[in-house]
């Protein structure tokens, strides 16, 4: 794993656009992985600034997003397709029907995986962007999580559920279950990019890139993966 330490949150961001962008310019149809949360928010603000500038185009780009809670769609602001468009894809020239997410409404949750999982099968993720949780989950898999999984619902942890209450009015609002893409469909991509800013996410990184490769710090795994690049600033690092 490369591992690249960078003063603050936006050298991240700018260090991983400048990933970003080599992807997009080799390939203009690339397929992207993307992430919600607070992390990735500085890199698609780095993309939205160059599109508007006149730089990239997504015209051709397909995306597939991690995960998304249960119960959940664009019609809650607390949803990751609402995020997505809020963030990003309303602000860029993607075209709507090249961007996936599983669907947070979807009546057969069983069935929506498999649907998910079938899309993914067909495709192959050139750069895949990440998040990584403060207990070492990458999209929702938590610790535990088996390293063959795909797509999947998970019972969000404990310690999820605090994390991302910060985002919702109470903690009660949020949401127990989310569909996940599985371990083996992040391994599967070409290009993974992770980031991580702030003293809370440090163990965590440790863990990802120095620690045992075990299913309870599910991000480990990624030790394995042939092209993976951390990205993260001092305060995530300061455990290295
Ligand atoms: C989001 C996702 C999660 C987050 C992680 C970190 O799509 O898959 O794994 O990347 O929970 O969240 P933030 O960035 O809010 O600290």
């Amino acid at each position: 794993m490369r591992v690249i330490v960078v003063k603050d949150y936006d050298a991240m961001s700018q260090e991983a656009f400048r990933l970003m962008k080599a992807t997009l310019t080799e390939k203009k149809d690339a397929v992207l992985g993307l992430a919600t949360g607070s992390t990735p928010i500085g890199l698609y603000r780095e993309m939205i600034a160059d599109y508007r500038a006149g730089g990239t185009s997504y015209r051709d780009v397909r995306t597939f997003n991690l995960d998304e809670y249960v119960g959940l769609d664009v019609s809650s602001d607390q949803s990751y397709v609402y995020f997505m468009r809020n963030n990003l894809f309303d602000h860029i020239d993607v075209l709507p029907e090249n961007t996936n997410i599983e669907n947070g409404k979807a009546e057969d949750p069983e069935a929506e995986c498999a649907r998910y999982n079938a899309l993914l099968s067909e495709t192959e993720i050139d750069l895949q962007i990440l998040g990584i949780g403060s207990n070492g989950h990458i999209a929702f898999n938590e610790p535990g999580t088996p390293f063959d999984s795909v797509t999947h619902v998970v019972a969000l942890a404990e310690s999820t559920v605090k994390d991302n209450s910060r985002l919702f009015k109470s903690i009660d609002e949020v949401p127990r279950r989310a569909f996940t893409m599985g371990l083996a469909n992040i391994m599967a991509a070409k290009k993974v990019v992770i980031l991580a800013n702030g003293a809370n996410k440090a163990r965590a990184v440790y863990g990802l890139c120095r620690g045992e490769i075990t299913e309870q710090l599910p991000a480990s795994i990624l030790q394995k993966h042939p092209d993976c690049t951390l990205i993260c600033d001092e305060a995530a690092a300061s455990l290295l």
